[in-house]
């Protein structure tokens, strides 16, 4: 039992960490700006463009915190900087691929690492599942916008061809419509519904990414900047438009609705920890790492106040669209030729998520397989292209997989929830690693520790709990989720690394 247990709690040395990311495969391509591109890229989508609108009006599962989401947002950012100073202090001090698992690792040891590696995939994977099926909404919203100038058939493409068979269901259900009107059925009994244009971004990223981590930063970067434009335009131009009586009453949900609303634009910061991710393809690592971390969530930070008050000051809160909040505030004021500019911002925005959470979850598989959790075979570098092809496949193909039948508010909570844990367990990590190894060099140092990290905990702990009073699908999702990567390890992963040290003793 001791032995289990011993090995359940096995870390492995910073020293160790970095020597075996010495080794690595990977090239070390990345500079400043395109750590900051990877952050905004990752960070600025379907949050801010799309589940605003319920962080605002409120929806079936909690109240909004109408023009107060300001302060929804600020609860928010408090929440994200803290785990952003302890991410920097640590991804500087050990400049190795795999985010929070690798940092586990060296504190929390071996079970704790597999589990946070299996719950950053909520993040990663899950996550990109909510952010394919907005893509999809917002290009049909486009192609909308040119129905004088294209045929029906574009326009109007069949919904099975567009939207998961739950979705159609559900829809179904709700206006009181027959499936079969909606979806082909095979043999008149198997329903074929499929989200082709998720499909097809995500299968187009995939080769992208299977060619080079710099083309992909370099076609991030263009959608970073279309959609940096775009919304600096929607502040500028909306806020010509904002009654300030929109904003009273400020608060019409109280504390329930502000602290829900910060829960749910949490997700709008998350990616900012992607950087880290790639710390092994970063040129100087130890200074472009904070840099890149705190700038973005900074930038972001600054862009998204500025979106709230101009959308609750331009459309009064109980009047917000929930599914394209940004493009409707502008044709609620008449511009309806912006809102059309709107939609093409977001696809881009979108479009860098997708990109970059899946180069997360790539690196972070890469750094699991290496530790011997999952088959060797899988982390097979492309021999011309010098990226993890067979993993990043596997990536796409899970946000392909689950995309089919997946709810898109479902799989945005599970991947707070999951980010949550991952923010505590860097905090946790962070309180470790100053008493465990306090001689090695720092290059940053998070301010007032530990009073810092402990915040970070409890604000972080306090978003998540709370919201498990209202949230009851995904609040039940979530420990599931645990039991599965509990049963992997037990019947995988814990034999795997027995073997391992056998073949090295
Ligand atoms: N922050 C990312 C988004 O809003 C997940 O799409």
């Amino acid at each position: 039992m001791n032995s289990i247990i011993n090995n359940l709690i096995k870390t492995k040395s910073p020293d160790e960490l970095i020597a075996t990311s010495k080794k690595t495969e990977l090239k070390k391509t990345l500079n400043i700006l395109d750590l900051i591109v990877i952050g905004i890229g990752a960070v600025v989508g379907t949050g801010i463009f799309t589940v605003i609108g319920v962080a605002v009006a409120g929806g079936p599962e909690g109240p909004g915190a109408g023009p107060a989401i300001v302060v929804s947002m600020l609860l928010a950012v408090v929440a994200c900087v803290f785990s952003a100073l302890c991410y920097s202090e640590i991804a500087a001090m050990i400049p190795v691929a795999g985010s929070a698992y690798t940092y586990t690792y060296a504190t929390l040891g071996e079970f704790a690492a597999w589990m946070v590696g299996w719950i950053l995939m909520l993040e990663y994977a899950i996550g990109n599942i909510t952010v394919a099926s907005a893509w999809t909404g917002y290009l049909t919203q486009l192609l909308r916008g040119f129905k004088d100038v294209l045929p029906d058939f574009i326009t109007h493409f069949p919904i099975w061809l567009r939207m998961d068979y739950r979705s159609i269901t559900v829809m179904c259900e709700k206006f009181g419509m027959d499936t079969h009107d909606k979806m082909p059925y095979l043999f008149g009994h198997i329903p074929v519904a499929v989200n082709l244009p998720s499909v097809a971004v995500v299968v187009l990223l995939t080769v992208l990414l299977v060619k080079g981590v710099k083309e992909s930063t370099r076609f991030a970067s263009v959608m970073v900047a279309l959609n940096l434009v775009i919304i600096c335009s929607f502040i500028v131009v909306g806020s010509f438009y904002v009654k300030p009586e929109n904003w009273t009453p400020f608060a019409p949900n109280g504390f329930e609705g502000v602290f829900m609303g910060a829960f749910l634009i949490f997700f709008a910061y998350i990616g900012f920890d992607a950087i880290s991710t790639t710390a092994e393809e970063t040129e100087n690592p130890q200074r472009d790492l904070p840099i890149g971390i705190l700038g973005t969530l900074a930038i972001c930070t600054i862009l998204y106040i500025g979106v709230a008050l101009v959308l609750t000051g331009t459309v009064p809160f109980t009047a917000i669209d929930t599914q394209a909040p940004i493009a409707h505030a502008m044709s609620y004021i008449g511009k309806d030729w912006f809102a059309g500019l709107i939609s093409t911002g977001a696809l881009a925005g979108l479009t860098s998520v997708l990109l970059i959470y899946q180069l997360g979850t790539t690196r972070i598989l890469y750094a699991m397989s290496r530790d011997r959790f999952l088959p060797k075979s899988l982390r097979v570098i492309h021999k011309k292209y010098r990226t993890p092809h067979v993993l990043t496949w596997i990536a796409g193909g899970i946000v392909i997989f689950c995309a089919l039948f997946m709810d898109l508010n479902i799989s945005a909570e599970l991947c707070n929830f999951g980010t949550f844990t991952s923010f505590i367990i860097i905090c946790i990590a962070l309180l470790i690693l100053r008493k465990t190894e306090p001689n090695r060099p720092r290059p940053f140092k998070v301010p007032f520790s530990p009073v810092f990290p402990i915040l970070g905990i409890l604000s972080c702990g306090g978003l998540m709990f709370y919201s498990m009073k209202f949230l009851t699908t995904s609040s039940i999702y979530f420990p599931l989720w645990l039991l599965i990567g509990l049963i992997i390890y037990v019947a995988y992963g814990y034999k795997q690394k027995r073997l391992e040290e056998n073949s090295k003793s």
